[in-house]
């Protein structure tokens, strides 16, 4: 009789164990499913009002793919804008196109950052007197072609320094130039673009990967310090966006254009401050963690294969340039 109670003690505390953890597992699911629905789709009723951070937005490498999109995006929400790019050329273009569709002021600030610090004195002199209310830190560069192991990345004593100049440096140094006036008014955003590249170490991308992780842990650790003074830092992590660091993919159900991927990504703002930008590449992100986590991207296997691929794309790139040609 004594055995058979301690037995049903033990079985009706397991049972009320399983019971709270199916509960506790129920009620993280429902969490999270409420707040996807909310960053991702209910967002696009409840848009947060972006004028009300500032009249200008400064935007680095706006002069084609996502951060052209992002600066069209944010002159259509009224906001004045500062092009950052490399091209005189292209600045000028996008800075007249904005103009003439929304009716905006704009400013444009040729810089290459691949250059490094020098570039900086000259950037913070043109934003002076500026009321700048966000910043979309968004220039970035990879090797080309796209995959590579380390020390086949053309011209790599040049090249290593190139893309930490402007995926690093340009995030930290344009930050610094812009928080001091956000702070002192208690309110400002900045956009940091990351890349799901970043949310784990990705083989034969690998300086580029950990490019995208400093910009995720920067934005994370910046927004701990400074959204207690009225400044937000979001970080947007993106799938793949048709622009021409992609090739200009074929757009998709995987795939955004890059204007849908900035409707979307400005939309959140407010609602998260760490997101993959659109529910397309929320979901791609889970799914990836799922069935292709971590360790297995990493496996000697995973990389041999990466590397055949990548040798198969150079082929179909090369054999269309030729017909091109
Ligand atoms: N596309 C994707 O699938 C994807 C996915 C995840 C993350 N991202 C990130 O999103 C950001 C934008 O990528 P994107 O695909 O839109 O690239 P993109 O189409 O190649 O556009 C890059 C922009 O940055 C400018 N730029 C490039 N190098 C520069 C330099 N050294 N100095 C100044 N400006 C420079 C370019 O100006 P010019 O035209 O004058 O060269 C262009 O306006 C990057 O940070 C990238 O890592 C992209």
């Amino acid at each position: 009789m004594g055995t058979y109670s301690n037995t049903a003690v033990w079985v009706d505390g397991l049972v009320v164990i399983g019971g709270f953890t199916v509960l506790f597992y129920f009620l993280k699911f429902s969490w999270k499913c409420w707040w996807g629905l909310r960053v991702y789709v209910l967002s696009e009723y409840w848009k947060t009002d972006l004028r009300t951070y500032g009249q200008w937005a400064v935007v680095t490498g706006a002069t084609s793919g996502i951060g052209k999109a992002y600066a069209n995006e944010l002159a259509k929400r009224g906001l004045d804008i500062v092009l950052v790019s490399r091209s005189e050329e292209k600045l000028k273009a996008t800075a007249l196109d904005i103009e003439r569709q929304y009716g905006r002021q704009t400013c444009v600030i040729q810089a290459d950052f691949t250059e490094g610090h020098a570039i900086y004195p000259i950037i913070a002199e043109k934003l002076q007197n500026l009321d700048i209310g966000i910043l979309v830190n968004n220039v970035g560069m990879t090797y080309s072609p796209g995959l590579a192991y380390y020390m086949d990345i053309p011209n790599p004593g040049m090249r290593i320094t190139e893309i930490i100049n402007c995926n690093i440096l340009s995030v930290a140094q344009m930050t610094r130039l812009v928080l001091p006036h956000m702070v002192e008014r208690s309110k400002g955003l900045i956009i940091n673009i990351s890349s799901e590249a970043g949310s784990e170490p990705q083989p034969m991308l690998t300086l580029y990967s950990a490019t995208k992780i400093f910009v995720t842990y920067f934005s994370r650790g910046l927004n701990a310090e400074y959204s207690p003074k009225g400044v937000t830092v979001q970080c947007v992590a993106p799938f793949l966006v048709s622009t021409n660091m992609t090739n200009n993919r074929t757009i998709n159900a995987f795939v955004k254009s890059a204007q849908d991927f900035a409707y979307e990504a400005l939309n959140t703002v407010g609602h998260s401050t760490f997101t993959s930008g659109c529910l397309s590449h929320a979901l791609q992100h889970i799914a990836l963690c799922i069935f292709f986590p971590g360790w297995l991207r990493l496996s000697s296997s995973c990389v041999r294969k990466t590397e055949k691929f990548a040798r198969r794309a150079q082929q179909k790139i090369g054999r269309t340039g030729k017909k091109e040609n």
